[in-house]
């Protein structure tokens, strides 16, 4: 694997693979990798010939109360970890090289829906720093695909709008949401967990599940069903962000009639925010 620190270096590598015909994959991240992070590059490995990961910690993307400062950057470890899985060239840029002109100015990508509810609510101004560095990576690798993972269910769904607004030539593949055995996504953030709030942390997960059977088995009452999955993550002991049963496609609540149907949840630990989802699609019961 090769590793490129600038944007010219990288565009060089990838004009060549591209001159041969080579499909290339692009799996963007913030580094501090692990087991759900590699599934990525094994799934864009799967359709791509050529696999580009990248990993910055976009300051964009934080608040200004956000952990961006004390974000893990394992950048050794991680190289490893991609070697590993067969990752081709790993990007790894500088805040200066992503952002030359400093923050302030920064031309920005904005999608209109979808980013102020749910995470955009209590992270306003995160899915800008999100589409605004994701174009750029974009326009920087110009692969033919690129991998995210449903755990960001909401970033999923703003970057597959963003890209179809914007007719971007790319195709956004979702990967599965990848668990610890009880259930737990697996994060980033999950590091500052605590050894207390370790064994019941899974509330979130089995709650959202929880839900999703209830409206398999035909329960309709969607407020009544997020007010009780919010008692019982309370009752373990943790502030819930939000808790809510939607349309999968538009993110807007959940009506009656919908088929395609996500419940997103997210709390706070002592020190962290964990958001998880779970999607369901009924049958027709007309
Ligand atoms: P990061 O949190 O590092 O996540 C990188 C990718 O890994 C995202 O597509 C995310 O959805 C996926 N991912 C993380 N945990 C996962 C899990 N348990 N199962 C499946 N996929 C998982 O998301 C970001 O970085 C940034 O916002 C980024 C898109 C890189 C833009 O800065």
């Amino acid at each position: 694997m090769q590793t490129f620190h600038t944007i010219n270096g990288l565009r060089q590598a990838l004009a060549a693979e591209r001159a041969q015909g080579k499909r290339i994959g692009l799996v963007p991240t913030m580094g501090n990798l692990h087991e759900a992070h590699l599934e990525l590059v094994r799934t864009a490995l799967s359709s791509c010939d050529i696999v580009v990961t990248s990993i910055f910690v976009n300051a964009l993307q934080f608040g200004l109360n956000e952990d961006w400062d004390r974000y893990p950057r394992t950048i050794e470890v991680d190289t490893h970890k991609l070697e590993d899985a067969g990752c081709h060239y790993l990007f790894h840029p500088s805040d200066s090289e992503m952002y030359p002109n400093g923050l302030d100015t920064q031309s920005r990508v904005i999608c209109p829906t979808m980013t102020d509810m749910l995470c955009g609510a209590s992270r306003p101004g995160h899915f800008e720093g999100v589409t605004t560095v994701v174009t750029k990576l974009f326009n920087i690798v110009q692969p033919d695909e690129a991998v995210f993972g449903l755990k960001d269910y909401q970033q999923l769904a703003v970057i597959r709008r963003m890209a179809e607004d914007l007719c971007m030539p790319v195709k956004i593949t979702a990967a599965a949401i990848h668990r610890e055995p009880d259930g737990l996504a697996m994060s980033s953030r999950n590091g500052y967990i605590t050894a207390a709030e370790r064994p019941v942390v899974n509330v979130l997960y089995n709650t959202l599940q929880e839900i999703a059977n209830r409206i398999n088995e035909g329960n309709q009452d969607f407020s009544a069903l997020e007010g009780e999955g919010k008692k019982r993550i309370q009752a373990a002991g943790f502030r819930v962000d939000y808790l809510a049963i939607c349309n999968s496609r538009t993110l807007e609540p959940a009506a009656i009639d919908d088929r395609e149907i996500t419940v997103l949840g997210a709390l706070y630990t002592s020190a962290a925010r964990l958001i998880d989802n779970v999607s369901l699609t009924l049958e027709n019961r007309g």
